[in-house]
């Protein structure tokens, strides 16, 4: 039996130069896709897959999202005294039992790896999964619950993947694919932003992991990959060979809402979904 994956890690720590203006005061996690923000959409889908523990690692100025999990008892109030049951519902619908979401801060900017060797600590020698909350999935079960049923048949390590244009393998952990069987993939090789030229395919790594605590190891070794940045990838390659590695091609659309183009798309997704907004948005499409 593979030990079950109880608990999350979201790095939130990342500074979104890519939407300034909007994120000089807010966190980019907290920028909203229609009415939710974008951390919300994580932690959910994180539920939905059965895990319990949420382990933030956040950074300078990301205060507000501690305040997002918590109560809002002014709010509260007055949602109360108006009688607005529904409204005051919605505000109370992220509030886990006290304890199950912990927060880390990562110091100093040096990479997503780094980041998650930040909660270390709090992973406490379990394995994991790991959501970037930017790479926002819809998928039905969610990106995290298929990630769970495929890794409670395979054990070991898990990434989610998706095939991008060749040119676009720069921008993603790429593997090196051994055999396929369905929508699992096995993994001979990992990585970062390879020069298309150079890819080893065209699977590109989308942000949800499920990792061994080992590769907490390899992360402390603190070696500066791509980017100049300690990269979670350099750090997975290493278990390759050791622990098994699969991949799994989840099914969904990925939305990458570190661009303004990505976060666009999925509000406009989003908004699709509704009767309501979609009739809008048909009307503002044929009348330009
Ligand atoms: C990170 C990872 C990369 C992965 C990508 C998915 O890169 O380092 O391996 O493919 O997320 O979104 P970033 O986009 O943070 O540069």
């Amino acid at each position: 039996m593979n030990a079950p994956i109880k608990k999350i890690v979201l790095p939130v720590a990342g500074l979104g130069t890519r939407f300034l203006p909007a994120t000089k005061a807010i966190p980019k996690e907290m920028l909203p896709v229609l009415d939710r923000p974008l951390i919300q959409y994580a932690v959910e889908e994180a539920l939905e897959a059965g895990i319990e523990d949420i382990i933030l690692v956040t950074g300078r100025n990301k205060q507000v999202m501690e305040d997002h999990f918590d109560h809002a008892y002014e709010l509260e109030k007055i949602l109360q005294e108006k009688g607005k049951e529904e409204a005051l519902e919605i505000s109370r619908s992220m509030l886990l039992e006290e304890g199950r979401i912990s927060y880390v801060r990562q110091m100093r900017p040096l990479g997503l790896g780094h980041a998650i060797w930040c909660a270390r600590k709090l992973v406490n020698g379990h394995p994991f999964a790991v959501a970037l909350p930017d790479d926002l999935i819809k998928g039905k079960p969610g990106a995290l619950k298929q990630m769970v049923e495929a890794y409670n048949e395979l054990g070991g390590n898990l990434v989610a993947t998706m095939d991008v244009a060749k040119e676009d393998t720069s921008k993603y952990g790429v593997i090196t694919p051994g055999a396929r069987k369905g929508k699992n993939i096995e993994v001979k090789g990992l990585v970062e932003k390879p020069h298309p030229e150079d890819a080893p395919s065209t699977q590109a790594v989308v942000g949800r992991y499920i990792l061994q605590p080992e590769v907490m190891a390899y992360l402390e070794e603190k070696a500066v990959g791509a980017g100049g940045e300690i990269q979670l990838t350099d750090a997975m390659a290493k278990l390759i060979g050791e622990q098994p590695f699969h991949a799994l091609e989840f099914e969904g659309r990925r939305f990458d809402c570190g661009s303004k183009l990505g976060w666009l798309m999925a509000n406009l997704s989003m908004a699709a979904e509704d009767p309501y907004l979609a009739s809008k948005l048909k009307e503002l499409i044929t009348f330009q």
